[in-house]
């Protein structure tokens, strides 16, 4: 399979960032809440140090992903695609992008106003250039206990577009994404 995308499917490095990024994104959502229900302490700190390191690689893994999005073919969609569908598609891809990454810099940002630097597995931690500041913090944290909503709404859309392309419209939009799954006829 080709590293770069072509005219008809998505190449391997944007499948497996794709995947890898997918796989990411459940995960924060899963630690995020799982911390937000946790009594304050040392155990709900330790698992928003890792929610936070797990979300600074996804970030790394968005930005290549989305640099090696603008730089490469994106595959046509398929013949006699409805207008309303194609419409959609680039709104929804589009975002995810956007509110993915609200959530990417809200994340950081927050503790950062906090005061605190921002924590990577415990191998060391990264200062950013933001000074502690109350008032902020309060919003960036509502931002960022809001923004993931809009991702899973989005997310909602989108893994039900996939499903009724493959399963009623029928057509190789899935496939074209997925790794390992043939290509009919
Ligand atoms: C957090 C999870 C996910 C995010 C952020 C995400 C985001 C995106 C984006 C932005 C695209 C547009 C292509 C690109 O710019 O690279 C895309 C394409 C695609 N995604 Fe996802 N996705 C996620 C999960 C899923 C899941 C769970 C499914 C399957 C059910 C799926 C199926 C697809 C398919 C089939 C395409 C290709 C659409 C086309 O060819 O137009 N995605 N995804
Ligand atoms: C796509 C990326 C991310 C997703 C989907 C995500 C998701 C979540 C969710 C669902 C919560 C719980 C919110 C609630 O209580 O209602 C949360 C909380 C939190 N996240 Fe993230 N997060 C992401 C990125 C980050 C990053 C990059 C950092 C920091 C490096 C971070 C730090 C935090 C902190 C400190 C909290 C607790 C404060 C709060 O409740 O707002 N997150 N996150």
């Amino acid at each position: 399979m080709a590293l770069r995308n072509t005219s008809s499917e998505f190449g391997s490095l944007a499948k497996w960032l794709h995947w890898l990024v997918a796989i990411g994104i459940f995960w924060l959502i899963y630690l995020g809440l799982e911390q937000s229900g946790m009594e304050r302490g040392p155990a709900r700190e330790e698992l928003r140090a890792f929610h936070g390191s797990v979300a600074l690689v996804v970030f790394a893994l968005m930005t290549v992903r989305l640099v090696w999005r603008l730089t490469n073919k994106v595959p046509a969609h398929p013949d006699g695609f409805p207008a309303w569908q194609r419409i959609t598609a680039t709104l929804v891809h589009w975002g995810l992008y956007v509110a993915v990454f609200v959530q990417l810099f809200s994340g950081p940002m927050t503790v950062a106003t906090g005061g605190n630097p921002v924590p990577f597995f415990g191998l060391f931690s990264i200062s950013l250039p933001i000074a502690e500041n109350r008032e902020l913090h309060e919003i960036l944290e509502e931002v960022h206990e809001f923004a993931w909503k809009i991702v899973a709404a989005l997310l909602i859309l989108h893994v039900l577009a996939a499903l009724y392309n493959h399963f009623v419209a029928k057509n190789d939009v899935l496939r074209r994404m997925t790794v390992g799954i043939k290509k009919e006829g």
